[in-house]
């Protein structure tokens, strides 16, 4: 069998929602019987703060991976069925760490070789274009781009799709594929609608169908330790981030 579909949430911007999807979508595919690994990549450790993790007290996970210095098998976490590999205070210092070693862009694809026992990887990615994110687009098979329907929101993606057009340049067909996951959206505001449109003509069927509508449980959800599913399982929130794991599931990579 092929090894796990592997999917990076990038955007260069903050506060989009890469956090909130990776964690959802990793809860969402175990809700429809998938093994999911999810991965935290961020220095920032959000996702494993918002899973109810004690980022500042844990044993290096993904860095010590990446560096070697542990098994995958020992870093990962089994959280309810969901394996989750977080985030320690040491992975801010992984860029500098690796800067002068070589091959230091597949360091994460070699480490996920050893993840053949799931289905997905999910990777939740800074809000930057450095190291982290670029060993997680060699490691992918596809990028999802959380998009919120705003002003400005195509302002820099374009370095986005640069990047993982220059990665599949260097790696061949292996380089990922992209989608845009609509985020936060509000059909009450007329200039999300204008823009949503303007994304469906620019990106046509690399957009997904489902939209993650604007829900306050959807925020509220990590300060209690717990995906939307748990927080608020009966929420659009819950119902949203379920039709996009369907979604995933259904529809293939444009
Ligand atoms: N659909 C949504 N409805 C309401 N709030 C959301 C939604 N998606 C994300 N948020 C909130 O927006 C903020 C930024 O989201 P986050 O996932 O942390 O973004 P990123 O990881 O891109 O920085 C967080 O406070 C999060 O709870
Ligand atoms: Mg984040």
């Amino acid at each position: 069998m092929a090894g796990p579909d592997i999917i990076a949430l990038c955007n260069q911007k903050g506060g989009v929602g890469k956090t909130t999807c990776a964690l959802n979508i990793a809860v969402g595919l175990t809700l429809l019987r998938k093994k999911v690994l999810v991965i935290d990549f961020d220095p920032q450790a959000h996702l494993t703060y918002s899973l109810g993790l004690d980022a500042p007290n844990l044993p290096g996970a993904i860095d010590a991976v990446m560096k070697g210095e542990k098994p995958l098998a020992d870093a990962i976490l089994d959280l309810k069925g969901l394996q989750v590999l977080p985030a320690g205070p040491s992975l801010a210092k992984l860029e500098t760490e690796l800067a002068a070693r070589p091959g230091k862009e597949s360091l994460l694809k070699d480490c996920l070789a050893g993840a053949a026992d799931v289905s997905y990887v999910i990777i939740d990615c800074p809000p930057s274009a450095g190291l982290l994110t670029v060993n997680a687009l060699v490691a992918c098979r596809e990028v999802f781009i959380p998009l919120q329907m705003e002003f400005l929101a195509l302002k820099g993606m374009s370095r986005l799709l640069t990047l993982i057009e220059d990665v599949r340049k260097t790696y061949g067909t292996n380089g990922p594929s992209y989608r845009v996951i609509p985020t936060r959206y509000d059909a009450r505001k007329r200039l999300n609608n204008a823009i949503m449109d303007k994304v469906r003509e620019r990106f046509g069927p690399r957009v997904f169908r489902t939209v993650i509508r604007e829900n306050i449980a959807i925020a509220e959800a990590p300060s209690f330790g717990q995906s939307i599913f748990e927080y608020a399982p009966r929420s659009h929130g819950a119902e949203d981030y379920l039709d996009l794991c369907r979604e995933m599931i259904r529809r293939r990579p444009v």
